[in-house]
Formats: C-alpha cells, sequence, structure tokens
C-alpha cells in the first residue's frame, strides 16, 4: 500500500496526476453525465463534490491546494509539496468555500437637497470588473445624486485605479461682479469595495477637491478687455505625444463673426502617462454672446476635468481635459495649457470621510443598522453598517440617565463583553436595586439593555421599543432588608481582598479566602463571574473609603447584571452582582448563592423581542464552520450563515494514519455524488485491507460525514461520537474466499475499462463487459446511483502491473454507506463498494449483492446524531444537547477590580456624543461605577 490516497479510486489518477514534485498540476474538472442526462462538472474530492468557484486543500501526503472553477482545476502544492522543508503544518482537508461574491454597491439616486432618497438599502452585485460610484451632476437649480456602479473601463481616459474623484469644474467670470468663481459641474467619486459608494459620502464630495487660479493672472490672461475680433482655427485636431509633437502650423490666426467676441481651445489628454494630447481652436460659439450666455457658463473661463487618485498623492492630478474660453489676443496660443496648468493650484478639502488606504474587504459581512437617538422612545434608523460576522454582531443598546435614555443601534466586538455569549439573540440587562434613606423604600432601575443578534438588519429599530420592559429581576424587600441595609449603621467588619477576585464554589472560598477585617463605612461585595451549575463565582470584597466632600458612595444597593438567552427564555443566566451593604456578615460569598435564590424574574416583552432568532427573508443556514487537526474535541465557535436552499451543515472526520482532520462547515445541496434524500445523514467509508504479514484483515474508516440541516446542527460536541457512530463489517471468512484467494494473482477479469454499465441489478447487461485474462489484480467498482432503486453500475478490469509510480494493493474492499437517521429502524444505502480482487471469479457483477448480504453493521450511540423531535421554529436554531461547557470555561477569570479609590466615573455627558458608542457601551458595562 502506499498511500492512503489510493483510495481516491482510479478515477483520480486520471484526472489530476498528481507528481509531489512539480508544484502545480492542472486537473480536469470531472465531468459526469448522469443517468437522467443531465451533465454535471464539478471537482470531486473523496466522492465530495465540490462546486465550482470553490477552493480546498488535499491533506497530506499530497499537500495541494486547489481551485476549481467551472472551466479548470489548478492544484498547487503547499507545505513541503511546494518545496518547503518543514512538515505541512495543518494540511486541512477541503474547505467549500464561499462562492466569490462580485462587489456590493448601493443603487439609488435623489437630489442633492433631499437625501432621504439616497439612503437606500438597493444594492447590486451583479457584474464582474465593475467597480461603485457617486456621481454628482449639477445642474442650475439642482444637483442630482446617483450612487451605481460602472464597468472598469468605461470612462474615456483609462483609470489607473478605480479609489478616485474626477470633477469637472468650471473657473468662470461673472459679468456682474466681475469675480472670478468656481463652478463644479459633475464630481465623480469611485471605489471598489463593498458598498464603499455609501449615501454618507454624498455631501462630502463637492468639497473634496477645488482647483484655483490667481484671479490677476486670470484677468489679464483670460479676461483681457472683454472682447476679441480673431483666434486660432485648426481645421482639425492636433494631436501630438512627447515623441511625436503636435504640429500647429495648421492652425491660423483667423478674424472671428462680427457677433462673436472670444475664442475657445480645448486639449484632450488621451493617454496623461504619454503626454499624449489634442488641440483644437476656434471662435467661440455664438450662443455665448447672447442674453443667455452666461447660463451657458459664460465666454469667459477655465473648464477643467482631473482626477485625483485617492490612495496615492493626493495633492497629484491628472488632467484629462482643459478648456479654455478667452478674450485676449492670442490667447488662444498652443502654450495656454501649459500656462493654465502651471497657475492652477489643488485645494484640498475635507477628506476624512476618505479612506487613504482601503479598507479591507470583509470577511463574513454581517450588516446592521447603525444610528443613535437619545431621549426618544422610538428611534427611526435607516442607516446601516457592514462588519463581519467573524467577530462582530449586531446591538441595539438603552442606557439610561436618570429619566433619559440613550439608544443606539450598532456592532459590538464578540469579545466585548467579559463574559462569553453563548448564542444569539440575547437580552443582557444590567439593573440597579437602591435604598432611598429618606423615603425608606427600594426602587429599582434598568441601566442598560443590550440586545444582541447576529444575522443581517436584526437589530431592527422595531425593537427599541420593547427593550425597556424586555425582563426584569426583583429581589423581596424583605431579604434587601436583612441582607443588605442591616440596621442603616455603617458596618463594622469586611472580608478583605482587595487585589483580585478570588474564584471557586461558594464553600471554597467561604473557607479559604478574604480575612474579614474592621470597616465602619460600607462593604462593597463582587461576583464578576456565575456560573450557578457549578456553584462557581468568582468573588471578591472590600470596606469602601469614608465619604469625602466630594463623593458619597453607595451605601445599600444591589447592581445585578444577567442574560437570557431566546432559546431559554425563562432562565436568567447572572454575569455580575455588585453589592453595597451594611448588613451584619453581608460581605460572605455566601450571600449570592442566597441572592439568586431569592431573584424573581419577570418576562416583559421578551417574547416579542425573540420572535426572530434567525433572518426571516433570506432562508438562511447557520453552520458552525472550523477546522481542527488532531484535536480530539474541535472547539468551534465560528459560525457561518449560507443561503438554507443552497448548503446545509455537516461535519467530516477524515483520518489518514495517525491523522485525523475535522471540518465543520457548510456543504452544498446535491454536492455529494448520490442525492441526500434525508436529514440527519452519517455517510461512511472505510477500507478493508489484508495485512500480508499478520494474515488478517484490518478496517479502516476513512471519513465520516455528518450531514444536517438545521441551523447550527453541525455542533462540535458531536464530533467525539462520530468514529464509533456506524461501522461497516465483513466477516473475515467471505473476504478470504472472495477476494483473497489463495493469494496468487488472479486468472482472469471481466473487462471493460472505458466506462461502467448501468442498470438495476437483476438486469445488469454484463456483455459489454466480457471475460478476459489477467495476471494481476482485479479491479472491480460498483457505484450505486439510486441506491434506494437498486439501480447501479458496474465496472471491472484488469488492474496493471505495478510500477514505481504506481502500486494497487491486492486485497481490498472499499465501502462507501450512508445511513438516514431521521426514522427508524435507520435506512442503510450502499453508495460505492470498490473491490481489489485475487480470488476466482472474484470480478463478478454478483459479488456485490453477495457482499451486501453479508455487510453487518454496528451502531455506537446515535442518538446524538439524531433529528430534535421539537418543530418549533425556535428550538431548530438550538445546538443538539449540551451546549458544551467547553465553550465556557470556568477558568481563572481573576477580574482585578482596583479599589475604588483610584477608580475613574466614566462621564456619562460624554457617552452621549455617539462617537464611542462601543467604549460607552465597554465602560458601562464594566467599569465599576461610583456616582
Ligand atoms: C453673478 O453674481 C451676481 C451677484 O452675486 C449673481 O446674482 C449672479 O447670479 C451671478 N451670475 C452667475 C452667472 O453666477
Ligand atoms: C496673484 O498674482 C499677483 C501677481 O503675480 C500677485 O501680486 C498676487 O498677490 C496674487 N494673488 C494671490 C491671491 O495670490
Ligand atoms: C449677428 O446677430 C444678429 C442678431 O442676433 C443677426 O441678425 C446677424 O445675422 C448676426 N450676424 C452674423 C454674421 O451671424
Ligand atoms: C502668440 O504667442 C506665442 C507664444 O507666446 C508667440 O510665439 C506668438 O508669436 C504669438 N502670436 C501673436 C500673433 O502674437
Ligand atoms: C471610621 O474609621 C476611620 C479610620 O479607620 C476614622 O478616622 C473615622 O473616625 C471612623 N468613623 C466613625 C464614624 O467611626
Ligand atoms: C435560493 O433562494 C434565493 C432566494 O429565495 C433564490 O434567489 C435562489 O435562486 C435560490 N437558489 C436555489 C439554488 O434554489
Amino acid at each position: 500500500m502506499v498511500s492512503p490516497f489510493s483510495v481516491l479510486s482510479i478515477f483520480l489518477f486520471i484526472t489530476f496526476i498528481v507528481h509531489v514534485d512539480s508544484v502545480c498540476v492542472q486537473g480536469q474538472v470531472l465531468t459526469q453525465v448522469t443517468k437522467y442526462g443531465t451533465v454535471d462538472t464539478q471537482c470531486i474530492l473523496n466522492n465530495i463534490k465540490v462546486l465550482p468557484g470553490s477552493s480546498f486543500k488535499l491533506a497530506y501526503p499530497d499537500c495541494l491546494e486547489c481551485r476549481c472553477t467551472a472551466k479548470s482545476m489548478a492544484c498547487c502544492g503547499f507545505g513541503y509539496a511546494a518545496g518547503v522543508a518543514a512538515p505541512p503544518p495543518g494540511c486541512v482537508a477541503h474547505n467549500d468555500a464561499l462562492p466569490s461574491n462580485s462587489l456590493i454597491c448601493y443603487e439609488c439616486g435623489c437630489d442633492q437637497d433631499d437625501t432621504t432618497t439616497c439612503n437606500c438599502d438597493t444594492t447590486s452585485d451583479i457584474t464582474d470588473n465593475d467597480y461603485c460610484v457617486i456621481l454628482e451632476q449639477r445642474y442650475v437649480s439642482t444637483t442630482y445624486v446617483q450612487l451605481s456602479r460602472i464597468p472598469r473601463n468605461s470612462s474615456w481616459v483609462y483609470i489607473e485605479d478605480p479609489y478616485y474623484v474626477l470633477t469637472q469644474e468650471s473657473i468662470r467670470y461673472n459679468l456682474t461682479t466681475r469675480q472670478w468663481y468656481l463652478w463644479t459641474s459633475s464630481v465623480v467619486f469611485g471605489c471598489d469595495w463593498d458598498l464603499c459608494n455609501s449615501p454618507s459620502l454624498i455631501n462630502s464630495l463637492p468639497n473634496s477637491f477645488k482647483y484655483n487660479i490667481n484671479s490677476t493672472w486670470l484677468n489679464s490672461n483670460i479676461y483681457g478687455t472683454g472682447s476679441v475680433t480673431s483666434c486660432h482655427h485648426c481645421d482639425t485636431e492636433v494631436c501630438g505625444d512627447i515623441t511625436n509633437p503636435s504640429d500647429f502650423s495648421t492652425c491660423q490666426m483667423v478674424t472671428c463673426n462680427t457677433n462673436v467676441t472670444s475664442c475657445l481651445a480645448y486639449d484632450l489628454w488621451n493617454n496623461v502617462a504619454t503626454g499624449e494630447q489634442c488641440y483644437q481652436s476656434q471662435c467661440a460659439p455664438e450662443y455665448l454672446n447672447g442674453a443667455n450666455g452666461e447660463i451657458y457658463g459664460g465666454k469667459y473661463r477655465i473648464d477643467l476635468e482631473a482626477v485625483v487618485y485617492l490612495a496615492k498623492d493626493r495633492s497629484k492630478y491628472d488632467i484629462w481635459e482643459m478648456d479654455v474660453y478667452c478674450a485676449v489676443n492670442n490667447c488662444t496660443r498652443p502654450t495656454i495649457f501649459q500656462e493654465v496648468s502651471q497657475q492652477l493650484k489643488l485645494e484640498i478639502g475635507d477628506l476624512s470621510a476618505f479612506p487613504p488606504i482601503r479598507p479591507l474587504p470583509i470577511s463574513n459581512p454581517l450588516r446592521c443598522y447603525s444610528c443613535d437617538c437619545f431621549d426618544q422612545p422610538t428611534c427611526p434608523c435607516s442607516s446601516t453598517v457592514v462588519s463581519s460576522l467573524d467577530y462582530t454582531y449586531c446591538v441595539i443598546v438603552r442606557e439610561n440617565f436618570g429619566q433619559q435614555a440613550y439608544i443606539y443601534a450598532d456592532y459590538l466586538e464578540l469579545d466585548a463583553t467579559l463574559m462569553y455569549i453563548e448564542e444569539f439573540p440575547y437580552a443582557l440587562v444590567e439593573e440597579s436595586i437602591d435604598y432611598n434613606e429618606k423615603t425608606g423604600l427600594w426602587f429599582t432601575t434598568t441601566n442598560f439593555v443590550v440586545y444582541g443578534c447576529n444575522w443581517n438588519y436584526c437589530n431592527k429599530p422595531e425593537y427599541i421599543p420593547l427593550l425597556p420592559n424586555s425582563y426584569q429581576m426583583r429581589l423581596p424587600e424583605a431579604w434587601l432588608n436583612s441582607s443588605i441595609l442591616g440596621n442603616g449603621q455603617p458596618i463594622s467588619n469586611c472580608h478583605q481582598c482587595p487585589e483580585q477576585a478570588h474564584c471557586g464554589t461558594t464553600d471554597f472560598l467561604e473557607e479559604n479566602t478574604c480575612p474579614i477585617q474592621s470597616c465602619n463605612t460600607t462593604c462593597l461585595v463582587l461576583d464578576t463571574y456565575e456560573d450557578p451549575a457549578y456553584d462557581y463565582l468568582c468573588y471578591q470584597s472590600f470596606c469602601l473609603p469614608p465619604d469625602t466632600q466630594d463623593y458619597q458612595l453607595d451605601r445599600h444597593k444591589v447592581e445585578i447584571e444577567g442574560i437570557v438567552y431566546a432559546s431559554q427564555q425563562n432562565v436568567v443566566h447572572l454575569w455580575e452582582i455588585d453589592i453595597y451593604c451594611r448588613a451584619n456578615d453581608c460581605s460572605r460569598a455566601g450571600i449570592f448563592k442566597d441572592l439568586r435564590a431569592n431573584l424573581r424574574v419577570e418576562p416583559g416583552t421578551l417574547g416579542a423581542l425573540f420572535t426572530e432568532t434567525h433572518d426571516p427573508n433570506i432562508p438562511q443556514r447557520r453552520c458552525y464552520d472550523c477546522y481542527c487537526h488532531n484535536q480530539p474535541g474541535c472547539i468551534c465557535e465560528r459560525t457561518t450563515i449560507m443561503a438554507a436552499n443552497q448548503t446545509y451543515c455537516m461535519i467530516m472526520r477524515e483520518s489518514y494514519g495517525q491523522d485525523v482532520w475535522t471540518s465543520l462547515g457548510h456543504i452544498s445541496q446535491d454536492s455529494t455524488r448520490v442525492h441526500i434524500q434525508d436529514f440527519p445523514y452519517l455517510l461512511v467509508e472505510e477500507s478493508i485491507l489484508y495485512d500480508e504479514q499478520i494474515n488478517r484483515w484490518n478496517t479502516i474508516t476513512n471519513f465520516v460525514v455528518y450531514g444536517c440541516n438545521y441551523d447550527l446542527c453541525n455542533h462540535p460536541s458531536l464530533v467525539p461520537s462520530m468514529p464509533t457512530s456506524f461501522q461497516m463489517r465483513l466477516s473475515e471468512d467471505w473476504l478470504n474466499i472472495n477476494v483473497k484467494g489463495n493469494g496468487q494473482p488472479v486468472r482472469n477479469c471481466h473487462e471493460c475499462p472505458d466506462g461502467p454499465q448501468c442498470g438495476h441489478s437483476d438486469y445488469l447487461d454484463t456483455s459489454h463487459c466480457p471475460i478476459k485474462e489477467c495476471n494481476t489484480t482485479c479491479l472491480v467498482f460498483d457505484t450505486f446511483d439510486k441506491p434506494n432503486d437498486d439501480l447501479q453500475c458496474y465496472q471491472s478490469f484488469c488492474a496493471p502491473a505495478d510500477s514505481d509510480d504506481f502500486h494497487i494493493d491486492t486485497h481490498r474492499v472499499e465501502i462507501e454507506g450512508l445511513l438516514y437517521l431521521n426514522k427508524k429502524p435507520y435506512t442503510f444505502e450502499l453508495w460505492e463498494v470498490d473491490i481489489y480482487c485475487r480470488a476466482d471469479d472474484c470480478s463478478r457483477p454478483e459479488i456485490f449483492t453477495e457482499l451486501k448480504n453479508n455487510l453487518t453493521y454496528e451502531y455506537g450511540d446515535l442518538s446524538p446524531f439524531e433529528p430534535q423531535t421539537s418543530t418549533s421554529s425556535q428550538s431548530t436554531n438550538n445546538p443538539p444537547t449540551t451546549t458544551s461547557s467547553t465553550n465556557n470555561p470556568p477558568t481563572t477569570a481573576s477580574s482585578t477590580n482596583n479599589p475604588p479609590t483610584t477608580s475613574t466615573t466614566p462621564s456619562k455627558a460624554s457617552l452621549l456624543s455617539g462617537a464611542s458608542s462601543f467604549i460607552a457601551l465597554v465602560i458601562t458595562i464594566f467599569l465599576m461605577n461610583f456616582h
């Protein structure tokens, strides 16, 4: 046996001839004609088809990275196959990548006076080799704005870099004021990343670049006395470039018609780089002299079309065209353009909206609403922002400041919360339960509510009114009085461990930590990490400093932060509890257990907030998406979304010798060779190999694929169950008799190397596969195109003799079988059997039926793989069973809360600017506020 990849059957040897020493190979796309006459052209790997547009890697030992397009498959080596000496680190298995997206551009139009219609959600992503534009066209009374896309080569001068501002400007003379002014007739902004032609740039564009010329110069060189009688006149455009200068001899001075008192000369640059330009001159058109001349721009002006490339030096510009309208003797001289260029000054406006470096393309994009409002019950919002689902999600945050509320919608980094968010959507609430010493009453205020979700446009503005009453956490007054307030006098002692939090179970913390010291103010007791399931918390306690003139610290207060997930709306997971207390022994670690026992949760609008748990507009499939190499657990928190009608979720576990690759992700519908009838399923490929040294048959599982079709069903917790999920076995006796024989080369084989013969097993026509002599090994393949219909394809031939490059196992059975788990008893389908045999007459077509009858199945615990019984739309989004606590390890979350003396109180006012909304949230959530 040479490599596990001889598993890939003879077809792969034919399609890509893998030579490890050659760095790149051009593979063919495998085109299969199905029995139904349809042709599918796809790249195949391990019998799993890969759609054109995908790229994938072949694991060690091939270490090829392949890119599959509709026309070709190119595979290049990586790791040692690329000539790198080091062993291939993380040679991962296939990656059925996202289809290549073309650029997304906004598509809308509006008047600049009313840009509301430009704040549109209409986008296009149709054609490749386009880029996005904003076009602002100024007319006398209005400016029209268009957001769209244009082909890369649509400008008359080739755009060097499609991130630019192209302006058409005119420096004009106002006859009334006798002053020069700038008129911008159009601005084109081009850019080439997703949604870069954002409506928010509309107002920045006219101020981006302005061209300017000293008016003294203009007066003497363009206006003069305001009248001229003769101009240069060329019969045709005079063109030239650096090597072939223009010949202006055809351009002679002529006397203009009596109604014309100015000249027009223009200069076009066809190729800025080679200086290729064309000059033309004549008397100005007569209409410029008429009463409406000024409406047409006037007869004293310089029109300019110029481009600034935003990713380059922004003080440089390329002039594409210059038109000079002038009334000075000899002002149409060919050198006028150089003279104007020398006078021209570029004024650079506010370019802060245009990043000097293009933003990186956003992977796994996520679109969120992005707005903020102050003190409004609703917050109309149509602007959106694109971030990446890989590390962000969408939020709506409502923060209360006294009677007022600051609300914003945006995205938030996944790690912005100190605690791990297990799933989306969620509602996070922080409440303060304060004691009013004057009235003697406890009152609860909500400090903030965060709604978090992770699909496009999920942080809908409609949810904003639901936030204030999402849910409430309440503690009984009697408990508050006895456990927090006490007699209201300063406490006499506190547990003291101000430096850092101590983590463990309540009992452990009671025994081991935080000495009791005298205190005559208030105890602050913190619980910064909670896992009630294990009675686990991170605990900290200390005596607060005495009040000063400037500030008074809270004396009786409980601050609770809790999160509710849509999948379990009646459970609040507490994230943090801060207790300011003066009751006896209130600083003990056990107080948190007491508090939990007394905490009452009152659900409010949670049901309405959680009506959607995924994007209802686009049927989406959300799958875990990770690779693991030799990790039995394969911890995976990353999820990706693709269209539900195109993909389902899978876990694929491949073994090559001692190496195990696990991939979780999406797989294209119908990408498997045989149509999948039902979900979930387990697909297993095994090799049964004869070990000549110990005279025994060994069964190896090459790969197991679990496929399922509801959100997050490929949960990583299933990975450890995969190897033992389902196995196929053949008895040694049967293998010895039917496959091995006496171990000598086979004498003859059925021969039909050109193609398989297909039909129902009873009617399989094998006349095209006559028996021929052979003295090596028979290769007999049987694929089941429609396993449930017994439709099978048979092929057999005598293996070529071994050579240096090529070695074929002499006794071997490959079996690929699929188990549908949806109904009991489970349905089993045999997909393919490949036999390498030397037993007499082992290439007979009937051998497959015999094999099938002798095949036994061993099931492991399949319950984790079975479909979920609940049919409600919400539960279909839940990961099956145990949300593995590996995601949420009660590690050493030692939060180092400084003693309050040094703690800064974030100014609430600064939060209202909205500029630092993320920081605001983070600060609000995670800093202790003393106010
Ligand atoms: C010239 O300036 C006057 C006075 O500011 C203004 O009313 C007029 O519209 C200007 N003409 C043009 C063509 O801009
Ligand atoms: C324009 O040029 C004239 C003569 O060269 C000079 O005196 C004047 O200061 C310049 N004006 C400005 C605004 O630079
Ligand atoms: C000049 O304009 C006047 C009035 O618009 C017109 O009658 C006359 O024919 C024009 N002259 C020429 C030479 O075009
Ligand atoms: C026009 O200007 C050019 C360049 O300054 C000069 O060579 C030429 O003699 C001038 N022609 C006339 C008629 O003044
Ligand atoms: C509290 O203790 C501080 C020092 O520990 C002391 O200065 C202060 O007088 C005490 N206050 C009361 C009310 O006992
Ligand atoms: C999947 O659904 C989307 C939207 O519903 C549709 O545009 C697309 O054509 C569908 N694709 C397939 C392969 O059915």
